[in-house]
């Protein structure tokens, strides 16, 4: 068995992942949408974020803690909602919860997840927020909200960009069925992957516990929300959510500024500007291309939550210095997951962290609230005398260089 402390970034426990998952399994975690492109674009914009140091400052001790969606975390990190987390290792839902705690980050649990509210709720105490996908039945969104008043969850998201799945064509490809059948047909992938077969069989029975009445039949996840998620979410719903949920409201999947003001006029407290990791529409901007306009358009009334790409803390830096109160992240932790259980997941926090404090400190921040936009420098930008020359200014420059 390979050793978790020679994984040294994100692309280490991808590896891993990718080697002890059944290929099905594998893609549907790193999979996008059609051509991927916003996917990947996703992680390459924040190349183009370069970060301007300062130095000679007290930086002996670096304060990463904020306060987010009604909780204080030691690090402005909150894990990402995922469904089906229990396939990929049985440690599941709770084990990553419980490794988001010891560290100090939020958790998300997804309505499609695989362990119920109850079972994260007894955890160890953690933030805790439920990202809820509305059904086409009102009276059952509110029977998970309820779920979740007496779990003792500190906030809510609503993910809105799933309207209609995303055209996965990797699941595709690869057949993916849910709950994977151990038939003939798929018998000779999952071969190749005694580890995972042994713990998948292992472990319990795969269902979706957060959604009122069970999921039922849930061969295929696509045939799932079609049959089950509304299509049709109106401002007049999210208010009544809002109202009636009465704690922090986060809105996850919001992209433009028009739709965040909205969502701080239905009363949201928060907005999560993600793209659903590139799964849902191929072709949208990198979030990290998106976060200045909305945190000037709404930053000072409401938390924007950076959501997607993040594989480094150097990245989450970026998005703090631009005006993010937190970020999410989903892969990351499901790599760290998949390869090696619970300690994976607290491996991948203790890299992110670990990069985020010495990234503040390289800047010469010694709290994340030192952080601004002075830090960052657009890569490849020109001083201005090269670039009056780019445009074939000749007037010589205004001022005398020393
Ligand atoms: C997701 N995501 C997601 N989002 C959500 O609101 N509810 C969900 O159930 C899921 N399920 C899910 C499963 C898997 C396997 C992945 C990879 C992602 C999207 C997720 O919350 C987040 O927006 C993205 O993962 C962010 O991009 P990165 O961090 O993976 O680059």
């Amino acid at each position: 068995m390979s050793r978790i402390g020679d994984c040294y970034n994100i692309g280490d426990f991808e590896a891993r992942a990718r080697k002890r998952l059944p290929a099905p399994l594998y893609h549907y975690i790193a999979g996008g949408a059609d051509d991927e492109l916003t996917t990947d674009a996703n992680v390459r914009a924040f190349d183009r974020y370069e970060l301007l140091p300062n130095y000679l400052r007290d930086i002996r001790s670096i304060d990463m803690r904020r306060r987010v969606l009604g909780c204080d975390l030691a690090w402005p990190l909150i894990l990402a909602p995922t469904g089906m987390t229990r396939l990929f290792h049985r440690d599941g839902e709770a084990g990553v919860a419980r490794e988001a705690a010891r560290s100090g980050v939020g958790y998300t649990l997804s309505t499609m997840a695989t362990q119920s509210i109850e079972e994260i709720a007894a955890q160890p105490a953690g933030p805790r927020v439920f990202q809820l996908y509305l059904l086409n039945d009102e009276a059952l969104n509110f029977e998970m909200i309820d779920r979740c008043k007496a779990a003792g969850f500190d906030a809510l998201c609503l993910t809105v960009d799933t309207i209609v799945a995303g055209n996965r064509e990797r699941d595709l490809r690869s057949g993916l069925v849910i709950p994977p059948r151990l038939d003939l047909a798929g018998m000779f992938q999952f071969a190749m992957r005694p580890g995972w077969c042994l713990d998948y069989v292992r472990g319990a029975r795969i269902d979706l516990p957060n959604i009122p009445g069970g999921a039922g039949d849930i061969s295929t996840l696509a045939a799932y929300f079609a049959d089950h998620m509304e299509r049709n979410i109106t401002w007049a719903n999210v208010e009544r959510l809002i109202a009636y949920w009465g704690k922090p409201f986060a809105i996850k999947g919001l992209q433009s500024v028009r739709d965040a003001r909205l969502a701080l006029s239905a009363g949201a407290s928060a907005v999560i500007l993600s793209n659903h990791g590139g799964r849902q529409l191929d072709g949208a901007p990198p979030t990290i291309d998106l976060l200045a306009g909305m945190v000037d358009a709404v930053g000072d009334h409401m938390e924007v939550i950076l959501d997607g790409g993040i594989r480094r803390g150097a990245h989450i830096a970026r998005a703090l210095a631009i005006g993010a109160r937190a970020c999410m992240t989903g892969r990351p932790y499901l790599y760290g997951l998949a390869s090696h259980g619970a300690p994976g997941v607290a491996r991948v926090l203790e890299l992110l962290r670990g990069e985020l404090a010495r990234t503040l400190a390289l800047l010469g921040c010694a709290q994340v609230d030192e952080l601004g936009r002075s830090h960052i420098r657009s890569a490849g930008a020109l001083p201005d005398f090269l670039r009056a020359e780019a445009y074939g200014d000749t007037t010589p420059p205004l001022r005398t260089v020393r």
